[in-house]
């Protein structure tokens, strides 16, 4: 079975071609980080044109880059959502319509359950059931995976999603849009013991998450330390050992989660997925935790951490090999939870 597979929830228009039978067939990407960065975050109504501007041309230059004609489809699957509401309907209303022109299915994917299932992209597939820690700039969720749409919720930020804590530290340290990877480089160049910064939810039991907190001290611990310091390499060291710190704690409050949740399941399998699974310091953490438990850990590979087309085409695969479609209808939901997907 082949599936076209188109995501547009926030502001990369991702496109790709999964097969059943030989795998990833292609995918292209466009990302409107450039669009977006003088405005120092996603501006949903920009993101919404700048999809409609991209995604017919993207889906042309796939289908001759991979020499798969359109007539070789055998579904279309897109992003439903959760995600901005009129980018979502840009992808969803194409796709919708393509697969009725070409009178195939089409399926409404849920954007995190394309996240999840993106490790089963590479070659080390991890076998079901597993722990899957979901980490993207929406969501932080911890969860028991049985198979395909059997999705139990373990755990959950109950304020800011990982990404986003990332995301709004490296605003107030005054980094460029997309915060998190930046905050990550810079926190390269951070020492280890400079600043401590606390790990949230940590000293009770349960499997949820807090960072909202973290960003509150990170705020704090700069304004304390930055008008002390006079030169400019002085400002930046300081502000580089801040982000190394919180970096750290992240790091390690997801780490202590996740081994929770593998010691009470007995499950010794773990996918890290979402924008953040992108995150160094957060892969060698877990690698190390999962080495100490005899475990194993699977990741994406890095430009699939992130959003993009492959994921949905392979989710949409596998929800229609198990005989799912969606009906004419365009779905979009700016909400969603995963599991009631
Ligand atoms: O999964 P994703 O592309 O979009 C959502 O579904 O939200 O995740 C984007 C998030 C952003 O918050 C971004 O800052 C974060 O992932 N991110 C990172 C890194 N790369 C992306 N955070 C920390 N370190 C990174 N290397
Ligand atoms: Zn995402």
């Amino acid at each position: 079975m082949r599936v076209l597979g188109v995501e547009t929830s926030c502001d990369e228009t991702g496109i790709a071609i999964y097969d059943s039978q030989y795998g990833l067939i292609g995918h292209t990407l466009h990302s409107q980080v450039a669009l977006h960065q003088v405005h120092g975050g996603v501006v949903p109504e920009l993101a919404s044109r700048d999809h409609i501007r991209r995604i017919v041309p993207l889906i042309q230059d796939l289908l001759v880059q991979a020499s798969s004609p359109l007539a070789e489809l055998d579904g279309i699957a897109y992003t439903a959502g959760p995600g901005l509401i009129g980018a979502l309907l840009v992808g969803a209303s194409v796709a919708r319509s393509l697969a009725m022109g070409l009178n195939i299915p089409a399926v409404a994917v849920h954007h995190m359950e394309g996240h999840l299932l993106a490790p089963m992209l590479e070659d080390d597939v991890p076998e079901f059931p597993f722990i899957a820690l979901l980490v993207s700039g929406g969501h932080t969720q911890l969860m028991r995976v049985d198979g395909l749409g059997k999705y139990h919720i373990l755990g959950e930020s109950l304020d800011d999603a990982a990404g986003e804590a990332f995301d709004k530290t490296a605003k107030l340290l005054e980094l460029a849009y997309p915060g998190g990877p930046a905050l990550a480089e810079l926190a390269k160049q951070g020492r280890d013991g400079i600043y401590q910064f606390p790990r949230p939810m940590t000293d009770r039991p349960g499997l949820d998450f807090s960072f909202s907190g973290l960003k509150t001290f990170a705020l704090n611990t700069f304004r304390k330390s930055d008008g002390n310091l006079h030169s400019d390499a002085a400002k930046l060291q300081n502000r580089a050992d801040i982000a190394y710190a919180f970096q750290q704690a992240v790091v390690s409050t997801l780490a202590i989660k996740c081994k929770r949740a593998l010691q009470q399941t007995g499950l010794l399998r773990l996918v890290v997925a979402g924008g953040v699974s992108a995150n160094q310091a957060l892969r060698e953490k877990l690698r190390a935790l999962a080495a100490s438990l005899n475990a194993q850990v699977y990741y994406p590979r890095h430009e699939f951490c992130t959003d993009n087309g492959a994921m949905i085409a392979y989710a949409g695969c596998q929800r229609l090999l198990a005989g799912e479609s969606d009906g004419l209808e365009i779905n979009a939901r700016a909400r969603w939870p995963l599991n009631q997907a």
